[in-house]
């Protein structure tokens, strides 16, 4: 089914403090995965699923990402003259993805802000909202599922990711009730990045969301929560107890792939797993990936200590 929903938010005025001093001068959403800055990603994968209308939300920094997405004709002209097609191809394409609009945040004070300062561009109308350091596998079409389930049920749809209940302090987490669809959970209540404890399930609400328009009202009387920043997880835990006044919200649950870029470890693993499926990197990444790894066993009952002793390759 095809939604008639076509804009998206995509909010990048984060700090990046996981990644400085890397993001001191350049915002995360910029920072390489194998050869595309990992915002590209998060923009093809909302063109692929026909929102073609796109406000990014930045902050400091917005040269880079304006910069990225539109032309560079000095740039194509010279691949032009030198008959590199691939290449020109490939910097045109970053330009040709989407309508994108820019606005500021001013003060970083959460991500629930920047959905609202979107406000008036997206109108009284669904919209989505994708974070531009969470990357979905483009294989898996989460948020075509997530498009789909709002038009059917009418209501705010979250993404919902199972995780170890030890990682769970680091997201937002959701009560559910189950519906007749497997994949589908209707979510009752939401806390922000709680302890294990506290946590009303393993299932963590990941970077992607299709919002009805009352979530902006909702939005203008949320008062800062965790971390002294405006939660989007906070105003959506007041649309699941107003399911009358704002439709509900509702989870998909995701099983599929997804590479969490603003977390350093992660974002290295994303590169890898990345790269070993390309047809030009992955045969010789996968080579040496198996020297290196073998070249960093350690054997079993042998301590680190003794690791450089016994050493192959
Ligand atoms: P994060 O929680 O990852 O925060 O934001 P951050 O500042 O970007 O990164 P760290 O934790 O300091 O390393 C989640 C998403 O919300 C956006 C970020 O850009 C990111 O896409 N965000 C967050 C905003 O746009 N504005 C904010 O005020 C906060």
């Amino acid at each position: 089914m095809s939604s008639t929903i076509t804009k998206a938010v995509i909010p990048a005025a984060g700090l990046g403090t996981r990644f400085l001093p890397a993001t001191k001068a350049m915002p995360k959403e910029m920072l390489p995965v194998v050869d595309k800055p990992a915002i590209q990603y998060v923009v093809e994968e909302a063109a692929a699923a026909g929102l073609t209308d796109i406000v990014m939300v930045t902050g400091r920094h917005k040269n880079a990402l304006e910069n990225h997405f539109d032309r560079m004709t000095e740039l194509e002209s010279l691949l032009e003259i030198k008959g590199d097609h691939d290449r020109l191809a490939k910097v045109r394409h970053a330009s040709r993805l989407a309508d994108i609009h820019y606005l500021r945040q001013g003060d970083p004070l959460g991500l629930g802000h920047a959905v609202l300062r979107a406000r008036m561009h997206v109108g009284d109308q669904p919209f989505a909202v994708l974070l531009g350091d969470d990357l979905i596998d483009v294989r898996d079409a989460l948020l075509t599922r997530m498009l789909a389930e709002q038009g059917k049920r009418n209501a705010s749809i979250v993404a919902l990711l199972e995780v170890d209940p030890s990682q769970i302090h680091l997201y937002g987490a959701a009560a559910v009730e189950a519906t007749d669809d497997p994949d589908v959970v209707r979510v009752t209540g939401l806390v922000e990045k709680p302890s294990t404890e506290d946590a009303p399930s393993n299932l963590a609400i990941i970077g992607r969301y299709v919002l009805r328009p009352e979530v902006f009202d909702v939005l203008e009387r949320t008062p800062p929560g965790k971390g002294n920043e405006i939660q989007l997880t906070d105003a959506l835990q007041e649309m699941a107890v107003t399911p009358n006044a704002t439709g509900g919200v509702y989870g998909v649950i995701f099983r599929g792939r997804r590479y969490d870029t603003g977390d350093r470890l992660d974002y290295i693993k994303a590169i890898v797993q990345l790269a070993v499926e390309r047809e030009d990197l992955g045969p010789d990444l996968r080579t040496w990936l198996h020297e290196f790894v073998a070249s960093h066993v350690e054997p079993a009952g042998v301590g680190p200590a003794a690791v450089g002793s016994v050493a192959v390759g």
